[in-house]
């Protein structure tokens, strides 16, 4: 089926949101766009989305709605507000991009399937400025013909790659908490190698450039490389909140499967500021 004619919801205008959302503008797609605090439409609006004034006024019977509010909190209040799985009925789809927990994914998937529609899976690795350059690495999951039918979305929204995980939600979802940990990791790893190289008097540009050259040339290791060693911390201080959701939710699932987390304890201690950070 193709979603080119018929509008498709669009839930969450946040940071990542805004951009995503004014890529499928500028792709043709017509929008119903719906956030909590209904000023951040105006952009959009002005791009010729129309507003929805409820997330139930977002979707349409058959159709396909996008979310991407910050938690599972969040998702689970959209998903049951009033109107919202009746309206989108069957045969409709659930585009759920945001970070949350598998767990909560399964349960929102069940919750579809009793009203005739899917939920499927796409949570994002890339930052706003990575969707207004079409540079965003997306992992997805749930049935295929619900994959299949959004791929031409998740294109337009900025995807450079897709990466397809197969059946089961809850999958990707696991995905991007574990690339998620990794990425946090490395930046706290990062900083407190550089440190010992500064304290031992040796320049730490020098180090990033010889070692995200070589042994370590990922971006992730390449950019915080460049920060730390320019004297900024991993993370500022508003970049906090993102890491401590997320670090936090990965610890969840891995507890749920008996899964030791001895380094992610650590983090979430100096993403709280409980720990010294480094
Ligand atoms: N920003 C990034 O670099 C990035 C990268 C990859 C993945 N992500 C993930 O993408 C998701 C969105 O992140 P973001 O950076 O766009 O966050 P954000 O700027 O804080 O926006 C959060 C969005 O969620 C909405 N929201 C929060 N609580 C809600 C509730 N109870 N009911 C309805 N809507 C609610 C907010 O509405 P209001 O405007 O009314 O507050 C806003 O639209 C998160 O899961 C995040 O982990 C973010």
């Amino acid at each position: 089926m193709s979603d080119m004619g018929d509008s498709i919801g669009f839930i969450g205008l946040g940071q990542l949101g805004l951009p995503l959302a004014a890529n499928l503008l500028q792709a043709g797609y017509p929008l119903r766009v719906y956030n909590r605090t209904s000023s951040k439409a105006e952009p959009l609006l002005e791009q010729g989305a129309q507003r929805a004034t409820q997330p139930a006024d977002a979707a349409r019977a058959g159709g396909v709605v996008i979310t991407l509010v910050w938690d599972d909190a969040a998702l689970e209040s959209v998903v049951t507000s009033a109107g919202f799985l009746e309206r989108l009925g069957h045969g409709g789809v659930h585009l759920s991009m945001s970070t949350v927990l598998p767990a909560t994914a399964e349960k929102l998937a069940a919750l579809h399937a009793q009203h005739g529609s899917t939920y499927v899976e796409a949570p994002i690795f890339g930052r706003p400025e990575a969707a207004v350059a079409h540079q965003l690495w997306i992992p997805v999951s749930g049935p295929d013909h619900a994959k299949e039918r959004v791929r031409p979305l998740l294109q337009a929204m900025g995807a450079q790659g897709i990466f397809d995980f197969g059946e089961a939600v809850g999958v990707a979802a696991l995905v991007k908490l574990i690339g998620n940990f990794l990425i946090t990791s490395a930046g706290y790893s990062m900083s407190e190698a550089l440190q010992v190289a500064e304290k031992a008097g040796v320049d730490p540009k020098a180090v990033v450039d010889m070692l995200t050259s070589t042994l370590f040339a990922a971006p992730i290791y390449q950019s915080y490389g460049r920060r730390i060693a320019e004297g900024n911390p991993p993370f500022s201080p508003n970049g906090l909140a993102i890491p401590r959701k997320d670090v936090g939710l990965l610890r969840q699932t891995a507890e749920a499967v008996q899964s030791p987390t001895p380094i992610a304890h650590l983090l979430s201690g100096f993403l709280s500021g409980e720990a010294a950070t480094v």
